[in-house]
């Protein structure tokens, strides 16, 4: 599969999205690449869940940033999607650092962020990643919060920073530039060639999120975008 595909937090379709099952489902469709969001739990580790609260992923209730890893950890965040997951954990990002590895996958950490917990997000982050074996190709970390990005920039200057803005018209200019980031992650709505292609042709590298539709992506990458992130890779690499 061409490295240009990202699987969407782990394969959203095919598996429960942010597990550890996803990232193995990502690794069996042929994926080399995923993306997975990561939040804080009460006691300051980080976990992989993409909404404020563990309602619509587990079987279980509440705020991420009020619930402990151990609670995080014994939930089930598998049986919603389909019960042959049934009794999935939530993962913490050492853990999927750990599995990716294993699989060889290259991440790009997406680091959802409460306003205020900046510092605390980038410690967190830093901390996991020396838990785990150093993987042969850094992990990228994005987010739409620029702040975040900056803690993480000064927290660890090494790793690769990427700018997410749901579209083109949204303020990311500055940010890239004092941030040095590595890519632009934009949403698929509306994109347009005459606005990607002059960013491209800068030298801008730009991947598109959530692309399930192969010809979508076919039109993306003709336009010269460096990746999509897809909840399908499997299916959008044998389309294409
Ligand atoms: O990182 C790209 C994409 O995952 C951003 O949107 O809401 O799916 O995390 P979301
Ligand atoms: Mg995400």
């Amino acid at each position: 599969m061409p490295p240009r595909i990202i699987g969407h937090r782990g394969a959203a379709l095919d598996a429960p999205e942010n597990t550890l099952a996803g990232l193995r489902e990502a690794a069996r469709q042929g994926c080399r690449r995923v993306e997975f969001d990561v939040r804080l739990s009460a006691d300051g580790r980080l976990v992989l869940m993409h909404d404020t609260t563990v309602d619509r992923t587990t079987t279980a209730t509440g705020r991420v940033r009020e619930l402990l890893l151990a609670r995080l950890a014994a939930m089930d965040a598998g049986a919603r999607f389909d019960a042959a997951f049934a009794g999935e954990p939530v993962p913490s990002l050492a853990d999927a650092m750990g599995v990716a590895n294993a699989l060889d996958l290259w991440v790009d950490i997406e680091l959802k962020c409460d306003p205020g917990d900046s510092a605390a997000a980038a410690a967190a982050l830093v901390a996991s990643l020396e838990r785990v074996r150093p993987a042969v190709q850094l992990p990228l970390v994005s987010s739409f919060d620029h702040t975040v990005l900056a803690a993480v920039r000064t927290a660890a200057p090494g790793l690769p920073v990427a700018v997410i803005v749901p579209t083109l018209a949204d303020d990311w200019r500055a940010a890239f530039g004092t941030l040095g980031a590595a890519s632009l992650h934009v949403g698929e709505r509306g994109l347009t060639e005459d606005r990607v292609k002059p960013l491209v042709d800068e030298g801008i590298e730009v991947a598109v999120y959530t692309v399930n539709n192969p010809g979508r992506a076919r039109e993306l990458f003709s336009w010269g975008v460096a990746g999509v992130f897809s909840d399908c890779p499997g299916a959008i690499a044998a389309a294409l």
